[in-house]
């Protein structure tokens, strides 16, 4: 039985490459795309989800529209310099012909995990607005979900949106800590990581041997997005941050963990840093709130080829 599994995204270049991974392998069921702020205005990714699931011949999948803002003011606004102005490298896609569900992403989440309990994985992969809305909307999605396996934080790396945060996380750091102080299992599949999974140019220059729809649009989509990274980081290609959490999910060996208990910054220059609890002498503020699975270590070279591998067969 293939794992079923939530993606709540807001694509973006690497939600695409998380996206079609995912529909790529046997193991996973993707059963909804919900949507959300951050690489670019909710009401974009909506018509992404819905572009992407008709390159991939996927219509069947429902997409549910998620919220416009944080929980706690406006959203910031979006990152054309990383993934263009359509989230998708600048190609401009046509209009999708498909709309969205007519409910919220949070009521989705809610319904789905109350009609199939304990069988749904949330994978969310961008703020985690949508996912603490769906915890205010219904307490009781943490006994109905399997895990929660998110793309988000940094626990001793750097941030990438500030010094301090990661674009994720920063872009609503209330519902993150939100999120991480819940009574559910969460794998936190951070810059830890994923700024340790270097797809480098010759691994790009093979999706172009695939002759698939979907490797022919992520070499459509990446040279705006590789631009960006070869611009700011001392490498040729890109780093892999969605598809890590994908990965994550076919194969955990693919990765070291530490279980911490994760405060999130909310104020001045700290705000959107994922805080660990280390040592025996643990803080108030960290008290009493659940242990995170936190991604430290990672065989970046084996997770780019189990991407390309199932990209290869689409
Ligand atoms: C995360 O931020 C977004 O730009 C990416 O899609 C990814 O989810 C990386 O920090
Ligand atoms: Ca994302």
């Amino acid at each position: 039985m293939p794992r079923k599994i939530i993606i709540d995204t807001d694509p973006g270049v690497d939600d695409t490459m998380a996206i079609f991974f995912a529909l790529c392998s046997p193991e996973l069921e993707v059963i909804g795309l919900t949507t959300i702020f951050g690489n670019v205005h909710t009401e974009l990714a909506t018509r992404n989800a819905l572009r992407l699931l008709e390159i991939a011949g996927r219509t069947d999948i429902p997409v549910a529209h998620g919220a416009d803002n944080a929980l706690t003011g406006p959203f910031e606004g979006p990152v054309p310099f990383v993934h263009g102005s359509d989230g998708q490298g600048d190609i401009f896609l046509p209009d999708p012909a498909g709309a969205p569900a007519d409910i919220s992403a949070a009521q989705f989440i809610v319904e789905q995990l109350r009609a199939h309990p304990g069988e749904i994985t949330l994978v969310p992969v961008g703020p985690l607005t949508n996912i603490a809305l769906a915890l205010r909307l219904e307490p009781r999605i943490t006994e109905w979900v399997d895990q929660v396996v998110l793309m988000g934080g940094n626990a001793l790396a750097p941030g990438n949106a500030s010094p301090a945060g990661e674009a994720n996380i920063r872009n609503d750091p209330e519902a993150a800590d939100l999120v991480f102080g819940a009574d559910w299992s969460v794998t936190m599949v951070g810059l830890d990581v994923t700024h340790k999974v270097h797809m480098k140019p010759e691994d790009i220059a093979e999706y172009e041997t695939h002759g698939n729809a979907m490797s022919d649009h992520i070499i459509r989509i990446l040279p705006h997005y590789r631009n960006y990274f070869e611009s700011s980081y001392p490498a040729q290609g890109i780093f892999v941050h969605d598809s890590s959490a994908i990965a994550y999910l076919l194969d955990p060996s693919l990765f070291e963990t530490k279980r911490w208990a994760i405060r999130v910054g909310t104020q001045g220059l700290g705000r959107g840093k994922t805080w660990p609890a280390f040592g025996k002498h643990i803080l108030p503020a960290w008290q009493n709130r659940p242990l995170v699975n936190v991604c430290v270590g990672v065989d970046g070279p084996r997770l780019v080829a189990l991407e390309a591998e199932r990209l290869r067969k689409a």
